[in-house]
């Protein structure tokens, strides 16, 4: 008995001076008997006039598989509803969650280029409205946003992305509804600045705003434009440094003694194979485009040379093994061919001899070579002449080369036949082919992509 009375007079203390929360209360009440939520605000007037923004929390991936990419943002949307006027004392601005909002209208605007978009519910739904005592309502809200970015890869790894959003209403046309950005074009999307991509650096975003001419009608929409540019620095350091030094190990072959088969065709197919594998696993991430990207030229430009080089060697063996029976292109067979020819013992005597005089002439009185002998050595001497041609074709660069070759036609000059065939002249000429091509390849490649964008 004693306990309901004491609640009683609580109860009517408390009537007696009634509470912001409870004029509130009675305010919304009051705001939404006779609301229809089905009808815009200034229905038969003027289009409404839906200022937006939108603030960038983070950015997502950017997928060149799917063509698409996502972001986490906070989307705020303001417009005038006079329906939702109200007067308290002290209190201009309400703040309401998501339950009021089911009872009041909101503008239906959808994302046009949107895939997978979702508002965030955990743990609550996350928006909110805010009510100003003129009528004017905010909504904001927490939404993901997957959109589709269709992207050309012709430049790729250096092309530079632009991903655009563009957002409108699903059905009220330019006569209900017309969207604008709250702060002006260019500036009402805002990117956190601890935006941060992996791949990507963030240039700039612009926004604006349009209307589309439809067969339903006119409608306003507006567009944002994120405009990316992709690091390269990856791509460097995985792709291109490793497949242009795979390349030049391709060159180490014409330095490898043109009898050495197997040597020089596992190099040939090592390499082709390397750079066929960094290719694969490089593409993984692309779609199946049917243009070249810039990577795949680089890396089929790559593979060429590889080729070329086990070509070359092919050649090498070809005119080794064949041409000296013919005697022609190569006097260097010929001279393999004359060289045993001679009995051993004599044509190292001559050898010896030519070797001590440097050039004069020798005396043969001692010696009595035969003929095949003489004919060896002026072979010889007509082979020395050509070295020292091609040993002043040679730039400093190369001078081990050439130093190479004046050790070899050494060995030969002392007769020891095992020391195997000289060098090639083809294996000569692809020393400074291949890389100087090459090169030239690279600069221009760079050049051309570079100077593009
Ligand atoms: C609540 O509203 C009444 C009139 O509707 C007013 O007299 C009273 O002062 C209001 N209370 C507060 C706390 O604003
Ligand atoms: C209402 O506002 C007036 C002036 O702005 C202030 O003096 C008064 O204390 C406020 N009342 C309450 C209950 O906050
Ligand atoms: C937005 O930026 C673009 C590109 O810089 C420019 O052409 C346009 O005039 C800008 N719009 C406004 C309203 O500043
Ligand atoms: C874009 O917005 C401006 C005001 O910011 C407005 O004057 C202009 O008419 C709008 N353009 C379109 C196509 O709606």
């Amino acid at each position: 008995m004693m306990i309901l009375l004491l609640f009683n007079f609580f109860r009517y203390a408390w009537s007696q001076f009634p509470t912001y929360a409870e004029n509130t209360t009675d305010v919304l009440d009051k705001l939404l008997t006779g609301y229809r939520k089905e009808i815009r605000p200034g229905f038969g007037g003027p289009p409404l006039v839906i200022e937006t923004d939108i603030l960038i929390r983070s950015i997502g991936q950017i997928s060149e598989s799917d063509m698409d990419y996502s972001f986490q943002c906070y989307f705020r949307q303001r417009w005038t509803d006079e329906r939702l006027q109200f007067d308290i004392r002290n209190i201009s601005e309400v703040t309401l969650n998501n339950l009021f909002l089911e009872n009041i209208w909101k503008p239906n605007t959808y994302f046009l280029n949107g895939q997978k978009s979702h508002q965030h519910n955990i743990p609550r739904p996350n928006l909110f409205v805010r009510i100003r005592s003129d009528g004017r309502v905010y909504l904001s809200r927490r939404l993901t946003v997957k959109a589709a970015c269709p992207m050309k890869l012709n430049l790729y790894p250096m092309d530079r992305p632009i991903c655009s959003l563009v957002l409108g209403s699903y059905g009220y046309t330019t006569d209900d509804i017309v969207y604008l950005w709250k702060y002006g074009n260019n500036i009402s999307v805002e990117v956190n600045k601890d935006v941060r991509l992996a791949q990507f650096d963030l240039i700039s975003v612009r926004s604006s705003n349009h209307t589309d001419n439809t067969v339903f009608g006119t409608f306003s929409v507006l567009k944002v434009y994120i405009y990316f540019e992709r690091h390269l620095g990856f791509f460097v350091l995985q792709t291109y440094l490793p497949c242009s030094m795979i390349t030049c190990l391709s060159w180490v072959s014409f330095w490898i003694n043109r009898d050495a088969a197997p040597a020089r065709v596992l190099l040939g197919v090592t390499t082709i194979l390397a750079t066929a594998g960094i290719g694969m696993t490089v593409r993984e991430g692309l779609p199946r485009v049917s243009y070249a990207t810039a990577l795949d030229t680089y890396l089929n430009a790559c593979v060429l040379y590889e080729m070329a080089a086990m070509i070359e060697y092919a050649a090498v063996n070809y005119f080794t093994k064949v041409l000296p029976v013919d005697g022609g292109v190569s006097s260097d067979e010929d001279e393999e061919e004359i060289v045993p020819l001679a009995p051993p013992d004599q044509s190292v005597r001559v050898y010896l001899y030519q070797d001590t005089s440097n050039g004069q002439s020798v005396p043969l009185s001692d010696v009595q070579p035969t003929t095949e002998a003489f004919q060896g050595t002026t072979s010889h001497r007509k082979t020395r002449n050509r070295r020292k041609k091609e040993s002043s074709f040679s730039n400093l660069f190369f001078k081990c080369l050439t130093g190479n070759l004046k050790y070899r036609t050494k060995l030969r000059e002392r007769g020891n036949a095992e020391a195997g065939n000289s060098a090639s002249n083809i294996d000569v000429w692809c020393r400074y082919l291949f890389p100087g091509t090459f090169l030239v390849f690279n600069v221009s490649y760079w050049i051309c992509y570079l100077a593009i964008l």
